[in-house]
Order: structure tokens, then C-alpha cells, then sequence
């Protein structure tokens, strides 16, 4: 779609400098070029402080470029006077974490707001009013005030307030991150009505990967002002290059046994321990099962999840095997061929998973995981050493086993 239509959104060497007086300047976007296509829903994720909010700012002009350009629609938005840019904003509406909603009006007063400043007048305001109530399912609560509302219904409230002037860009920052998860599956799939029964194009900033996962289309990963990688979600879920989009993946599937949790795992199998990647274009279970069948190897499955990614099979696997080690040598050669294999070692002589993600509850700051990395470290060394079965990276690109 985007190679025939013009983008809805072109970056070209965005980048926003904050301050530059004694105390430092700061890029919070830095030299970002990346285009959003009409009618797609495009995740932005990133840690916090890493210039999510900001980029998005950029795009209806609440914070001027420092230097780049960035094109909405046509219009170059750095070269609008204040008029122009009016109307260009009167086509973005944004959500928020904090649903921003008015106290003081009811939820019919509150999405009635924008087409106020607009100008409607009173009869056509209360039907459009009603519509919106209805497309977001709160026609029931016209009347009520926000503080009587849950956070889910705040948030609709906040998406037919912005939908209110008909945008064709929808801008959410961190939409979901205030609900739980329930209510943030209800909120996504609302916004994935907007997206294909109005077709507004949305952006969404996120820094969790299950809202990427469940709503996304494509996705940019920003870290330090930068986009590092970006493309289609699939892709990034199967072959993440960058290590945040790995931490990223990692911690939303949680398929991979932790440095912890592969080390209880090590006490009660003190044999050999693979993770393999089960993938659309790798190995099924099918195949494992094969390998199983055709070696003179035990595996028995200790750790892992499979799960859908934009409708394709997506997760790994991790077994314990048994067997004399040429045959747990020609077991893993014969895997690798149809997918990726990450040898852990054995207790004896351990390997570590260089993406492992912490488990939840353990300690995480903004731009890294703290901890198990360092654990790992070590080991690494140990990869390919003369007594180790063969050790292919999980993320190595895969090889195609059908030509
Ligand atoms: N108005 C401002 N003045 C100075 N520095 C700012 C300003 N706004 C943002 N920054 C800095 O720019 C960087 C990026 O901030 P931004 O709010 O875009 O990050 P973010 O990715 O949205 O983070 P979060 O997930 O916490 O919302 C941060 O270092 C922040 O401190
Ligand atoms: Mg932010």
C-alpha cells in the first residue's frame, strides 16, 4: 500500500535538540528518517526517555524541529505558518495516557469540546455526539461525568473526542498504559475499528510489545533519539538485530527460560539444554518431532511458548536432551537446518542465552536490563569450545528449508 500511496507521514533527519545552555543539550530525537503509510496502524516503542513523546510531537507541531523535516500529508510541517498549521492539526486527533479529559463537562460535553472550537453548530454537534457515543459504546453514559467513568471508558471517551473532526491521523501515546489488561485488549480493539472501519491512519507509542503485537502493522524501535530498527512486526518478532528490540521480544513472549529459571532447570536436567526457534519459515513441531523420532536422542520439553504474531506461529522451545553426545551433536546439526538452535550447555559446562530477559519482577531501568546479562557473560566464551555440541545463534537468519 505505501508504494503506491504517498506516505501519511515522512521523517526526513528529524531531530529535536533540547536545551544546549550549561547543562547539556539533549537530542530527544535524533536524525530520525522513517515514513508511516496511509492507513496502517505503526507502533513506536522504545524505554522511557527515549524520545517517544517527543517524535510524536513533532509530527502536529507541538514541539518545533530543530533541524529535518516532517511531512504529514503533503504538507511540510516545519514550513506552515500558524494558520496552516491549524488546519493541518484540526486532521490529528491524540489520546493520552491521562485521558486529559475536562471534569467539568459530561462525556457528551467533553467530545462536543473540539467540535466547538471548530465552529458546528449546536444540531449537527449533538448528532455527530451521538455518533461517536455509539461507534465507541457509550451511548449510555452521555450524560455522566468523568469521574463517575473507569479508565477504559475514559479512554473511549478520549478516542471519540479525538475522532470528533473526522482525522485521518490518529496520534496515541501510551493510550493503554494506564489500564489493565482487559480493558487495554478492549481499548485496542476499538482502535482497531477505527483503523479499518474509518480507516484512520494511527500511530501508536508504546513500550510494551503485546500492544505492538495485538494492534501493530509495522513498528520503529527508538533508543537515545534514534530509530535502531523498524519494519514489519513479524519480521522484527522473528529476526530482532538490535539487542533493545531483543529485550523487547523477549519480554513479551517470555518463551525463553531466564538466567534464573535456566538455572533451576540445570538442577533437574543436568544434561544438555537447547532453546530452539519455532518460526513460520523454521521449524514446527513437526519437525522436532521428526528429529526426535529419526536420532538415538531424548527430548523432553521444559520451557517455551508458541504463540500467533499477525496470525503466524511465533515462540521457541526448550529441551533437555539425552543421548550419547556425536548423537546430541548430529540431533542439533539436523535441527539446524530447518530452524535455529541456542546450545545452553549442560550443568557441568553452562552456556548462557545472550537475550535472556530478567523474570518479571526483577529490576529493569531505562535503557537496559540490569543483571542476568552480566551472569551470561562468561559463558559466552565457552561457545563452540571442544566439548560443545554445535552452537548457532536463535536469531542467526534462518535458513529455508523448503527451496
Ligand atoms: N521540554 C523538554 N525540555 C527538555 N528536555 C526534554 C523535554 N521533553 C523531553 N525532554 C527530554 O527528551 C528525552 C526524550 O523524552 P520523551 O518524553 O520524548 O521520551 P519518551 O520516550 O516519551 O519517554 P516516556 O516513555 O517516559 O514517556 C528525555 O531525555 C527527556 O528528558
Ligand atoms: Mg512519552
Amino acid at each position: 500500500m505505501s508504494s503506491i500511496a504517498p506516505p501519511m507521514i515522512s521523517f526526513r533527519d528529524a531531530t529535536k535538540v533540547f536545551g544546549g545552555g550549561r547543562s547539556g543539550e539533549v537530542r530527544a530525537v535524533d536524525g530520525v528518517t522513517l515514513d508511516v503509510a496511509a492507513g496502517e496502524v505503526f507502533g513506536v516503542i522504545g524505554y522511557s526517555g527515549a524520545g517517544k513523546s517527543t517524535l510524536v510531537r513533532l509530527i502536529n507541531a507541538l514541539e518545533p524541529l530543530t533541524s529535518g523535516q516532517v511531512v504529514v500529508d503533503g504538507q511540510d510541517i516545519g514550513a506552515l505558518g500558524e494558520g496552516a498549521l491549524r488546519e493541518v492539526r484540526s486532521h490529528i486527533g491524540m489520546i493520552f495516557q491521562q485521558f486529559n479529559l475536562l471534569s467539568s463537562r459530561t462525556v457528551a460535553g467533553n467530545v462536543a469540546y473540539p467540535l466547538e472550537v471548530a465552529g458546528w453548530p449546536r444540531a449537527r454537534r449533538a448528532a455527530r455526539v451521538a455518533e461517536l457515543l455509539e461507534f465507541v459504546g457509550l451511548s449510555d453514559k452521555a450524560k455522566q461525568y468523568p469521574s463517575k467513568l473507569s479508565g477504559g471508558q475514559k479512554q473511549r471517551v478520549g478516542i471519540a473526542r479525538a475522532l470528533a473532526t473526522n482525522p485521518k491521523l490518529l496520534l496515541a501515546d501510551e493510550s493503554t498504559s494506564a489500564l489493565d489488561p482487559d480493558t487495554t485488549r478492549d481499548v485496542l480493539n476499538l482502535l482497531r475499528r477505527v483503523n479499518t472501519e474509518l480507516g484512520v491512519t494511527i500511530v501508536v507509542i508504546t513500550h510494551e510489545m503485546d500492544v505492538v503485537k495485538y494492534i501493530c502493522d509495522r513498528v520503529a524501535v527508538m533508543e537515545h533519539g534514534k530509530v535502531v530498527e523498524h519494519g514489519d512486526v513479524y519480521a522484527l518478532f522473528a529476526r530482532p538485530q538490535h539487542p533493545a528490540t531483543r529485550r523487547f521480544v523477549g519480554s513479551s513472549l517470555r518463551d525463553r527460560p531466564s538466567a534464573a529459571a535456566l538455572e533451576r532447570l540445570r538442577n533437574r536436567h543436568p544434561g544438555r539444554i537447547v532453546t530452539i526457534g519455532i518460526r513460520e519459515d523454521g521449524a514446527s513441531s513437526n519437525d522436532l518431532t521428526r528429529a526426535l523420532r529419526e536420532h538415538p536422542v531424548d527430548g523432553t520439553i521444559i520451557y517455551g511458548g508458541i504463540t500467533e504474531i499477525a496470525e503466524r506461529p511465533y515462540g521457541s522451545l526448550t529441551l533437555a536432551l539425552e543421548g550419547a553426545d556425536d548423537a546430541v551433536a548430529a540431533f542439533l546439526a539436523d535441527l539446524a537446518t530447518t530452524t535455529s538452535v541456542l546450545d545452553l550447555g549442560t550443568a557441568a559446562s553452562p552456556l548462557a542465552d545472550p537475550d535472556a530477559v530478567p523474570e518479571r519482577g526483577e529490576d529493569r531501568d531505562g535503557g537496559g536490563v540490569r543483571g542476568n546479562l552480566d551472569v551470561g557473560a562468561p559463558g559466552l566464551a565457552q561457545h563452540g569450545g571442544p566439548d560443545a555440541a554445535p552452537s548457532f545463534n536463535l536469531f542467526a537468519p534462518f535458513r529455508r528449508w523448503k527451496s
